[in-house]
């Protein structure tokens, strides 16, 4: 399998693209509240992204995709449509997921949120405990490690705390275009086909935690994937550039 090698000169466009990206869940923050709805959520990211920084939604057409972010309620597992009947409330959990385009570099990154200071325990841990997934993971990558120690970590910590992963939806290459090889797995399912990471190659990070159960289910818009038994599940993305000693997270906050 080939897989995109990133010369010093794409890695400052990667990096460029992926600080914007990041802005743009920095930003959106003070504005998740109780009673704004996902679909205001969206436009004030989409205007962001045309008008402050000047980028190209990639989700915008993708596949027939109509925004310029999923966000993820509560038992929505991703790929959630903005929608102005959806109106956040106290202790929801959401998770927004932007990807962008500047000078035809990508940049896919996406957190959590919490609505509201009263953070009920439960909401909370899946949210910190996917996050530490995904941080976990990415300390285990550099040059001459093997993608499987991705999945392998993800699923160990998931684990350990009671946590199911998602394996229906994985990580990916990106760099010049939004979803390049290899498949980011988040769990151990390559077999023989494992990738030896190379400095310059360019991934995203993305684990998905369920509370309870792993079955899920995609609704009839095409898009909307929740759990089936209706527990909360919680990601977080990243994506970055290998390097030799570590990684260079390009969507870092
Ligand atoms: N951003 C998602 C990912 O992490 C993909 C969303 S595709 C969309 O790969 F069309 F739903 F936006
Ligand atoms: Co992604
Ligand atoms: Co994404």
């Amino acid at each position: 399998m080939t897989i995109k090698i990133y010369s010093l000169k794409d890695i400052k466009q990667l990096i460029f693209v992926g600080n914007l990206a990041a802005k743009i869940l920095a930003l959106i923050n003070e504005y998740i509240k109780s009673e704004i709805n996902t679909e205001e959520i969206n436009n004030i990211c989409h205007k962001y992204i045309e008008t402050k920084i000047r980028c190209i939604s990639a989700t915008i057409g993708y596949k027939g995709y109509q925004h310029a972010t999923c966000i993820s309620t509560n038992n929505i597992v991703c790929h959630g449509i903005p929608n102005y009947k959806k109106q956040i409330k106290t202790n929801d959990i959401l998770n927004i997921d932007v990807t962008i385009i500047k000078n035809g570099y990508y940049a896919d990154t996406s957190s959590m949120y919490i609505v509201g200071n009263k953070r009920k325990k439960k909401t909370y841990k899946v949210c910190k405990r996917a996050q530490e997934c995904l941080n976990k993971a990415i300390s285990v990558l550099c040059d001459g490690a093997n993608l499987s120690k991705v999945g392998d970590t993800i699923q160990t910590h998931a684990k350990k705390n009671g946590y199911s992963v998602v394996k229906e939806f994985c990580g990916h290459g990106v760099g010049t275009d939004f979803h390049l090889k290899p498949q980011v797995l988040n769990y151990n399912g390559y077999n023989n086909n494992d990738v030896l990471l190379k400095q310059g190659m360019c991934l995203t990070v993305e684990p998905i935690l369920i509370n309870r159960g792993t079955a899920i289910k995609i609704l009839k818009d095409g898009w909307t994937t929740t759990t089936q038994n209706k527990s909360n599940s919680a990601q977080w993305e990243h994506t970055l550039i290998i390097k030799q000693t570590g990684v260079v997270l390009t969507t870092i906050r």
